[in-house]
């Protein structure tokens, strides 16, 4: 951060000011001087001293200059005294006192702090939001939510961040910064491309029997939201999605979500299922529940039921998909531990169809985060969630339920949207307060009149004192009056937050006075266009094709169908000798 911060460029300010006003008093004392004492001798500012102590010796000329010094006194006290009773009319805020903070206030409100999320710039020196506080920043698109607050955090925060990459722009830019400068351990996770570290949730999964069938409950909700039609259909699904992958962790087979969309697609699917409720045992009580409630089903409607649940999972038929879920690099529970950064990298156009994976990765890091309250000792670190395109991601419930508690536990939270009804695509209107109640809000020039009407309610009335003319035209002459009145009117009228100039930001924060700051852009930035260095490589993975097994299926169905055959076949041995040896018995039981 810049070592001249703004409270020092504050001062130099007023001090200038009063350079300016020390300036204009000593030529107005030098021009009614002149006046009085009808002198033609050349006295300016910078010879004013070698004036003075030559006049000193002329007690008439030395008078003249003190009454020249007392008038000018009385006409800069005048000057002074309009200027603040027009600023500072006691009635000025008797409607609302609504204004922006100036540099004190900002320093009283911790906005020249040392570390925080950055907001913006103001006095020239980068603002931050300190105290753990959350940030939500909403503008269009092309505003400079990138480049003005994303780009700017991440050249700066040196503990663990997670970070929503749309564009992968800001791995591009500040991942090799990251790595060499702040010493993180770099991933880069894009499930749709080839070159990626690879995260597996499943893997994430508790051993715990209590706490994993509400953990798997919460990704069968994500992946297999109620949809259009009847919930019963997508019920039955999580439910066979709860009981195939409870069969994935406790067998022998490898736990991850395209394994479970491998098995609900392999050949006579129900046959093998039916095979497995009936010849196990070992598997949790959870699985057989539920794999008996999908098999007891009428054929159509378990038709229906598969058909709803393998629908859900068709983004694992793709095979760069499967390689970037097949395995883990990196541990979500270690971001306290070690510094991390895990950039989610996507592109525009595959972000409706991976949401549900990015939905998973940030439930299942929130809930690491605050399952134990971190010791300063074992996790020194901090983690800054950067959610870029918030929208994207599904209902993150145990977000909007800990927001208020996440500052706990050394988390901080900015999320980055472009306009306030986004929030309400995934969460009902009472829910959508939570994000909407985030402490520090940053906006730039606004397209939504919705949303610029919100900040400008959110920035207050202030007292306005208007003047009214009003002429009365009368047969013989005319007259005017004028008559003095106090409005409330709004801080910014929703219009002018929407016409904000391109580099302007305005930054609330509860409790204090908006900051009316200029974006912290960093390519313009002298400080922080010369830190990105590259970005960090990352693996080459290989599309996962998984092969079908119709062969082994058909074989592993025929070997159990000659197994059972066998079976009989003894069986019915069996129960021959058992006839024989009685028959043999029984006739030399008579023979005797
Ligand atoms: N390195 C750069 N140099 C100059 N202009 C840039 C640079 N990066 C982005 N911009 C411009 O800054 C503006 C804001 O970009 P961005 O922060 O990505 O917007 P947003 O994230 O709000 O969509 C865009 O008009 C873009 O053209
Ligand atoms: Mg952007």
């Amino acid at each position: 951060m810049k070592s001249f911060n703004g409270m020092k460029r504050w001062y130099l300010f007023q001090l200038v000011k009063i350079l300016m006003c020390s300036y204009v008093f000593l030529q107005l004392t030098i021009l009614i001087f002149k006046i009085i004492s009808h002198l033609e001798v050349n006295i300016t500012v910078f010879n004013f001293c070698d004036a003075f102590f030559t006049i000193r010796h002329y007690p008439n000329l030395y008078h003249q200059l003190m009454l020249s010094v007392l008038c000018s006194i009385c006409i800069m006290s005048v000057i002074i005294f309009i200027y603040l009773s027009s600023s500072y009319h006691p009635d000025r805020t008797i409607l609302g006192d609504a204004h922006f903070a100036s540099a004190w206030e900002a320093k009283k409100a911790g906005f020249f702090d040392k570390e925080g999320i950055i907001v913006g710039k103001f006095y020239g020196s980068p603002i931050v939001s300190g105290g753990f506080e959350h940030v939500l920043t909403f503008a269009p698109a092309g505003s400079g939510k990138t480049t003005a607050i994303a780009i700017p955090n991440l050249l700066t925060w040196r503990e663990s961040c997670v970070v929503n990459d749309p564009k992968f722009e800001l791995f591009n830019i500040t991942s090799g910064y990251r790595k060499t400068a702040f010493q993180n351990d770099v991933f880069l996770w894009a499930p749709t491309k080839i070159n990626t570290h690879r995260y597996n949730p499943l893997q994430f999964i508790s051993t715990n029997k209590h706490k994993r069938i509400g953990e798997i409950q919460l990704i069968a909700h994500t992946i297999i939201p109620n949809g259009q039609g009847e919930p019963i259909w997508y019920q039955s699904a999580r439910e066979l999605f709860l009981a195939l992958i409870l069969y994935l962790i406790d067998s022998d087979e490898v736990a991850t979500l395209p394994n479970v969309y491998v098995i609900s697609k392999r050949h006579r699917f129900n046959e093998w299922f039916t095979d497995l409720v009936e010849n196990t045992t070992h598997l949790d009580p959870e699985f057989y529940r539920n794999a008996s409630s999908y098999l007891n089903t009428a054929e159509k409607t378990r038709a229906s039921i598969l058909k709803t649940f393998t629908g859900y999972l068709e983004m694992f038929a793709n095979p760069v998909i499967n390689a970037a879920v097949s395995d883990s690099d990196f541990d979500l529970r270690e971001l306290r531990k070690k510094k991390i950064t895990i950039y989610i990298g996507f592109s525009e156009n595959e972000k409706e169809m991976i949401s549900p994976l990015l939905t998973i990765f940030w439930q299942q890091l929130i809930s690491f985060m605050t399952q134990d309250m971190p010791t300063p000792k074992t996790e020194p670190y901090a983690v800054l969630c950067l959610m870029e395109e918030f929208s994207i991601l599904g209902r993150l419930v145990n977000l909007k339920s800990s927001l208020k508690i996440l500052r706990g536990y050394r988390v901080r939270v900015l999320i980055i949207i472009q306009y306030l009804a986004q929030v309400l695509e995934h969460y009902s209107k009472a829910e959508a307060e939570a994000f909407k109640n985030i402490k520090t809000k940053v906006v730039f020039a606004l397209d939504s009149l919705e949303d610029a009407e919100y900040v400008s309610k959110l920035l207050g009335m202030r007292t306005k004192r208007v003047t009214q003319r009003s002429q009365s035209v009368g047969s013989n002459n005319s007259s005017s009056s004028h008559s003095h009145h106090l409005q409330a009117v709004p801080l910014m009228r929703p219009e002018e937050i929407q016409r904000l100039k391109s580099n302007d930001a305005i930054v609330i924060r509860t409790g204090h006075a908006p900051v009316k700051a200029k974006q912290y852009r960093w390519y313009r930035s002298s400080d922080l266009k010369k830190l990105p260095c590259g970005m960090v490589s990352v693996p080459k993975q290989n599309p996962m094709i998984i092969p079908f097994e119709k062969n082994q299926d058909e074989s592993n169905s025929s070997n159990s169908i000659q197994k059972t055959i066998h079976d009989l076949e003894t069986e019915k041995m069996k129960i021959q000798a058992e006839f024989l040896s009685g028959a043999v018995l029984n006739a030399l039981h008579n023979e005797e």
